[in-house]
């Protein structure tokens, strides 16, 4: 199959990341028989620089017009004082919100071989960690108005019941792929948004009766989480929950630089990014971890190009350089060989094989 992928390598860490995603992709197609074409985009810090905007209008169409985007990270301590309509992170806004990407699917999945590095007990550990949040992506406060007026800021939060919907069909439809059990998270004791949360989840439950429905508050699933994480299996939640609650998600797992995520909208055309920011402080430095934009890449082959067996490969392939005893700084433990952010794509990419 021939695509053509949009590359966003951003900044600071963001380049030397997406080389070794990048070279893991070519592998794949050179043993599947795949043509991957690449199309550069600038976005975020690296954009404001070059263009004066995060995300000029002619790089928002390369994505739109690709098969799928491929993100490293964006921003840095060195675009802090620009106004807010200009950060970097602006221009990852805008491309959610020009690619119609409403829904963002982030694994909390312990890697057996990186059971130490979770800063949880190990009894809480060994019952398991495997969930996904669900994370509606372009809608809720992140998108509604934004003002300061003298001494006083507004932020303005909205849902309506379609955003809502779309974002819940999406929950329901995972947690029915796995153990059919999915938890909407909310703020319904204060939130007028969130009762519509709930009233609309609820609505939906009637079509999806194999799967079980529960509702949790955002402050006791934050506190759940650590307390006890093998209760969940699919979270769905708004924007601003979801980007809090995915952090620590990721953390429990023992590396942020480790968990990979995926956008889609009502196309195959998806954004796929690790979740883990640009870290300035170690950029270009080689010390990186790239396994979180590696396995974006097999997420993009797995969710829009329908290449479950080469997603397979690379997961496989990550897993035996884990076996191994292969890590890079961020986790990295007694015993084990410390590499750099290239070695590791390296390692990783010796042991890719055809499935
Ligand atoms: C994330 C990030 C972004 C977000 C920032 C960089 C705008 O934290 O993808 O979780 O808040 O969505
Ligand atoms: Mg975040």
């Amino acid at each position: 199959m021939v695509k053509n992928i949009a590359v966003i390598r951003g900044d600071g860490i963001g380049p030397e990341i997406v080389e070794q995603a990048l070279n893991v992709l070519n592998k794949v197609a050179e043993l599947y028989g795949h043509t991957f074409n690449y199309t550069a985009v600038d976005m975020g810090g690296c954009a404001i620089d070059k263009w004066g905007d995060p995300l000029p209008e002619q790089m928002l169409k390369k994505c739109v017009e690709s098969d799928s985007v491929l993100l490293g990270a964006v921003g840095g301590n060195k675009w802090n004082d620009v106004p807010g309509h200009m950060r970097p992170e602006k221009g990852l806004l805008r491309l959610r919100a020009g690619m119609g990407v409403y829904s963002n699917n982030r694994p909390a999945k312990i890697w057996k071989q990186l059971a130490d590095a979770s800063p949880l007990k190990k009894s809480i550990v060994d019952k398991g960690i495997d969930f996904i949040i669900v994370r509606e992506l372009i809608g809720g406060i992140y998108f509604g108005e934004h003002k300061t007026e003298g001494d006083t800021a507004i932020d303005v939060l909205t849902y309506n019941e379609k955003e809502i919907e779309r974002i819940g069909r999406i929950g329901f439809e995972t947690a029915r792929k796995r153990n059919k059990k999915l938890c909407s998270v909310e703020k319904s004791n204060v939130l007028d948004s969130s009762r519509l949360w709930k009233k609309v989840m609820h609505r939906l439950a009637e079509q999806y009766p194999d799967v079980e429905l529960s509702d949790m508050l955002v402050d006791n699933c934050a506190m759940q989480i650590v307390k006890n994480p093998a209760q969940f299996d699919v979270i769905v939640t708004e924007n601003m929950f979801g980007d809090i609650l995915s952090d620590e998600a990721s953390m429990i797992t023992g590396s942020i630089g480790m968990i990979p995520s995926s956008s889609l909208g009502a196309t195959t055309c998806g954004l796929y990014e690790p979740i883990h920011g640009s870290a300035p402080d170690i950029a270009g430095k080689d010390l990186a971890n790239p396994i979180g934009t590696i396995l974006s890449a097999a997420m993009m082959l797995r969710f829009s190009f329908d290449m479950p067996k080469e997603a397979d490969a690379i997961e496989n392939a990550v897993s035996a350089y884990l076996d191994a005893g292969y890590r890079t700084a961020d986790i990295m433990s007694e015993g084990m060989t410390q590499v750099g952010c290239s070695r590791c794509g390296e390692l990783i990419i010796s042991n890719l094989r055809k499935e």
